[in-house]
């Protein structure tokens, strides 16, 4: 079975996730388990701190060293061939083939801060920097839940074989999905285009292709050119 651990101070902000549509299926399926990890439990003093401010000055608060140690450490425990990903704006790129990359190893293990970022000194014990886009989040935990809901729908048996055909598709060659349509036949004065009613399949699949060719061309320039 697939094994995440999510190490968070905010282990409720994943409830409502996890409890919907296509991860709920694949959990209640015993296809995936998700565990998450309080950080706060591996505080070490006696106000049960994980923040305190930069060395240097500055705004913000930063996590302490030694509670996220602790929590790696417990990960690690709990699944010792985890590989430990720390999400951060400055981390490399996440994309589909990562996440075809980490659903084969043996475990996952997802760290999210808050506040300003992390003590440096932690980077030792973390395997990877990732991050999922050039923004920055309020906290690593959404983007923890991008990297968990796109690993979990590749688990074989999450999809029905249909959807994964379709995902298959455009995995492979980084291609971007066609537009699709269902009724009514004319929207708000917009038809479907003819094609797709000719009843023609190769016609159809021909225009599916050229669609789909263009958009990835076109879309991918748009954000290569800022
Ligand atoms: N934490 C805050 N912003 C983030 C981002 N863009 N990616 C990963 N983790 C983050």
């Amino acid at each position: 079975m697939f094994y995440a651990q999510i190490l968070t101070l905010f282990p409720e902000f994943f409830d409502s996730p996890l409890a919907c549509s296509i991860p709920k299926r694949a959990i209640e399926a015993n296809i995936a388990n998700v565990e998450c990890i309080q950080i706060r439990d591996f505080a070490t003093d006696k106000h049960r701190s994980v923040d305190d401010n930069p060395y240097g000055g500055g705004p913000g608060m930063l996590m302490k060293p030694e509670p996220v140690v602790g929590a790696i450490r417990e990960a690690r425990r709990r699944d010792p061939n985890t590989h430990v990903v720390m999400l951060t704006p400055s981390g490399t790129a996440f994309t589909q083939d990562k996440a075809l990359e980490y659903i084969k190893k043996p475990g996952i293990t997802l760290l999210c801060g808050r506040y300003e970022g992390f003590d440096e000194r932690i980077v030792d014990d973390v395997d990877e920097e990732l991050s999922v886009g050039d923004y920055v989040l309020s906290g690593g935990e959404p983007a923890a839940m991008c990297v968990l809901d796109s690993m979990i729908r590749l688990l074989p048996g999450v999809l029905g074989s249909a959807e994964s055909a379709v995902l298959d598709s455009f995995t492979e060659a980084g291609i971007l999905d066609w537009p699709h349509y269902t009724r009514p036949e004319v929207f708000e004065g917009k038809r479907v285009p003819d094609v797709l009613l000719s009843g023609n399949h190769a016609k159809i699949e021909l225009w599916r292709r050229e669609q789909a060719l263009e958009r990835s061309l076109y879309r991918k320039k748009k954000t290569s050119s800022d």
